[in-house]
């Protein structure tokens, strides 16, 4: 059976950022997961393609001047209506890294999502304060889930 694509469009400006993506993409790639192909895109070069061809979304920002980042707007703003009428339901997950804040990042993501009929499958997760590696385990998990629901169709 052709395997679920799970998509990854999250921005990532700094080495902890990255560190965040490279998690996720561990516990997306688990070794009992075997009926998922996760990738990563930065959210500049991601299409409404990559989008369309995806079973399941996870989002990624910092949180910039109380916003989503500059790129991820940028994906949605390129994104948004082609694959308005086509991804209804897809199931999203979001995190945030943000300094201090991310509740305007996230009120920003959800409506977004809210207005493309994206499925949530879990809340957002907020990564706030100062870096703790802690953060590592949870996009590891997020990712975990994210691709064990789809192995399992139960997103
Ligand atoms: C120009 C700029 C604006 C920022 N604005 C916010 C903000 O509005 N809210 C917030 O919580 N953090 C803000 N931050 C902090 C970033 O979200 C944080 O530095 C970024 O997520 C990178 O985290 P890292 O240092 O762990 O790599 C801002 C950072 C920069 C450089």
């Amino acid at each position: 059976m052709a395997k679920k694509q799970l998509l990854i469009v999250a921005h990532a400006p700094s080495p902890n950022t990255q560190a965040l993506v490279e998690a996720l993409l561990k516990g997306s790639q688990h070794s009992d997961i075997e009926g998922v192909s996760s990738h990563w895109i930065p959210p500049l070069e991601a299409t409404p393609e990559d989008v369309l061809a995806a079973d399941g979304i996870i989002l990624g920002t910092t949180e910039n001047l109380g916003y989503m980042s500059g790129a991820l707007k940028d994906f949605f703003d390129r994104c948004y209506y082609p694959v308005l009428e086509k991804k209804q339901g897809l199931p999203c997950a979001l995190y945030i890294r943000a300094g201090l804040d991310g509740t305007g990042t996230r009120r920003a993501v959800e409506s977004i999502v809210t207005g493309l009929r994206w499925n949530w499958v879990q809340e957002p997760l907020t990564l706030k304060g100062e870096w703790q590696s802690e953060f590592l385990e949870r996009v590891e998990e997020l990712g975990l889930t994210m691709a064990a629901g789809l192995e399992n169709g139960i997103f």
